[in-house]
């Protein structure tokens, strides 16, 4: 008998197609399956219950005990259960569940983003489902593309309610639900607002669940294609998170880093230069770590707040308007970058920065709102003109009929603006820009590097995670969380005057950036050289490649980039001078319009 191993010590005997199996008691039939070997068909299931709840009926299945057909993925086993994928009737339901979808969807595939990678198309092709069989009412349509982060688009729907799901799982605000009845039901923000007029955070964690093209990151493809064509000065910088998971887009195995292809690339679509944001990166600690020695001298506001997850901003001025004070004033990363390249770069090389166009290759889809905040701008230039998602990236790769694992690995262009540490790099994973900025604050206060260098305890994904260390004979406490239910939990206890924090990092979206809204989009049917549990491991696998070109790095402190240290004697003078204020820091909005 197959003895199908699992944590849990409770065990019930099933039979699936007529083979005995033991399995974990209360795993639903659609799991049970899936640790056995067997592929059902299901579409509103995802990732641990992040699902409406047996609503698409594209499992179905027999089971003895039921009645009738089952859905699969709410319905658990029991012992002795014996359950028949295969039976003539199951096999035709299933069929029908899926072509009653696709009568009701704007089948234009060619045109379709999510081509490739749709699950309603893998849906249909395992269960013979045909186009046309059944025609009848339309569900009225509503797309949305007001604002520069989503597109949603309720002719592809399948209202299978996962983007409701992962929204209440990662934020617990809500944004999204069922509205209407019957024909006319769609989902979308109260109202059937657009998100622009809603409570979102724009992080884009429920484009990641959607099965179809029904939500889609707003792309800015074109306008890059526009900036080539019109000979613009066009630069790319590509964010930590981006090597860890592009290799993902071209069936590489999750975790697999391809920072060297991923430069050769970017060469040969035609970037007049390849530069890594980890510049950024290493400039955001120098003035952030700055700025938190500085606060906590003078008995500035405390704890201060990371301040790079723009998801993370537009959560804290809509919910805790009143706790701005405590967000650090620094700009993001590649939107300091972006101000060096016009405000520094281009005049070194030459460049007028009204021809330069700056393209930030991104983890995170709520990049494109931050880059066109009023703040983003400095001498009449935007900070960064574009931003492209890992998954836009994979996209323009393809395009360009680039054999991406064929290409040889390369370097960012070696200029004034190059050298990056290993601090940088950790950035993309939670916990990461907390451990970078220790490591220079450890640095500044004591005037030595920490043996072992890295800060571990701050590690992992737990939601919050809490850490205590000395400098210079002070004890401050540290926290970490990502997503915004740790968020909340939080900032209520420095609303209520309780929190015994120095230091908060805070991320939009679970698990930081290698888990943004513009990664590679995990899914275990179209991943079949992966470990079966790869919904459970694929955030540790990217976080690891982080840690290991961390570890890979000569230098691995913020305050050791020789570049860093140049551009500061040169140009900006000192961590948190004038300039520095002017091109690299920024405020916050209070008065956001309110829509609940
Ligand atoms: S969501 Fe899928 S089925 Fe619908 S148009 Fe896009 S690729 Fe085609
Ligand atoms: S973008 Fe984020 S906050 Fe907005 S609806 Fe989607 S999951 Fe919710
Ligand atoms: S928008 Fe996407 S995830 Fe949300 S209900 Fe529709 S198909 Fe499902
Ligand atoms: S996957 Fe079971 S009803 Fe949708």
């Amino acid at each position: 008998m197959a003895n199908v191993k699992d944590k849990e010590t409770t065990k019930v005997n099933i039979k699936i197609e007529g083979i005995p199996f033991q399995v974990e008691a209360g795993l639903t039939i659609l799991e049970a399956a899936k640790k056995c070997g067997f592929e059902i068909p299901s579409l509103c299931a995802f990732n641990h219950g992040e699902c409406s709840k047996a609503s698409c009926r594209v499992c179905l299945v027999e089971a003895t005990g039921a009645r009738g057909l089952v859905a699969a993925c709410v319905y658990p086993v029991a012992e002795g259960m014996e359950i028949t994928i295969s039976s003539p009737k199951a096999v035709a339901a299933r069929r029908v569940s899926v072509e009653l979808l696709l009568s009701n969807h704007n089948r234009n595939c060619q045109e379709c983003d999510k081509n490739g990678k749709c699950e309603l198309l893998h849906v249909a092709k395992i269960t013979g489902a045909q186009e046309g069989r059944y025609e009848g009412e339309q569900t009225p349509v509503t797309v949305d593309e007001l604002t520069p982060t989503i597109k949603r688009d309720t002719s592809k729907c399948v209202l299978c309610g996962r983007c409701v799901e992962r929204c209440k799982n990662a934020h617990g605000i809500g944004v999204l639900g069922f509205e209407n009845r019957g024909f006319k039901t769609i989902v979308g923000p109260a109202e059937n607002r657009s998100f622009i007029n809603s409570p979102c955070i724009m992080c884009g964690q429920c484009i990641n669940v959607c099965p179809t093209g029904a939500l889609m990151e707003a792309s800015e493809i074109d306008k890059v294609d526009m900036a080539m064509a019109q000979g613009k000065y066009v630069v790319v910088q590509t964010a930590p998170a981006v090597r860890a998971a592009l290799g993902e887009e071209f069936g590489m195995k999750i975790g697999t880093p391809v920072t060297g292809k991923m430069v050769a690339a970017l060469r040969r679509l035609g970037y007049k230069k390849v530069f890594d944001t980890n510049f950024g990166a290493d400039l955001t600690i120098m003035e952030e770590a700055t700025e938190l020695l500085n606060r906590i001298k003078t008995g500035g506001v405390l704890p201060m707040i990371t301040s790079c997850s723009p998801g993370w901003v537009n959560f804290a001025e809509y919910y805790y308007p009143d706790q701005l004070s405590h967000l650090s004033t620094c700009k993001s990363p590649h939107e300091m970058f972006g101000a060096i390249l016009k405000n520094y770069y281009a005049a070194k090389i030459g460049v007028d920065p009204k021809d330069m166009f700056v393209v930030s290759i991104m983890p995170c889809s709520c990049k494109k709102f931050e880059k066109n905040r009023p703040e983003m701008e400095d001498n009449g230039y935007r900070d960064v003109d574009a931003v492209l998602t890992t998954r836009e990236l994979g996209r323009v790769i393809r395009r360009a009929g680039i054999m991406f694992d064929r290409l040889p690995d390369e370097d960012f262009d070696n200029d004034i603006v190059h050298d990056y540490s290993g601090a940088g790099v950790i950035f993309g994973v939670t916990g990461g820009v907390m451990e970078a900025a220790l490591r220079t604050a450890y640095f500044v206060l004591t005037g030595k590097e920490r043996e072992g260098i890295a800060f571990k305890e701050v590690r992992g994904f737990e939601n919050i995670r809490e850490a205590e260390f000395e400098l210079a004979g002070k004890k401050i406490k540290v926290a970490v969380t990502s997503g915004m239910r740790g968020a909340k939990v939080l900032l209520d206890q420095i609303r209520e005057g309780k929190s015994p924090y120095t230091f908060i990092e805070i991320m939009g979206c679970p698990g930081g950036c290698i888990n943004g809204g513009g990664q590679p989009y995990v899914r275990e049917v179209f991943l079949p050289n992966e470990d079966d549990d790869i919904m459970d491991t694929y955030m540790q696998k990217r976080a690891n490649a982080l840690y290991s070109e961390d570890e890979r790095q000569v230098v691995r402190q913020s305050h050791n980039n020789v570049q860093i240290q140049a551009l500061y004697k040169e140009f900006l003078g000192e961590p948190n001078s004038h300039l520095a204020h002017e091109l690299l820091h920024t405020h916050y909005n209070p008065n956001r319009p309110r829509f609940d």
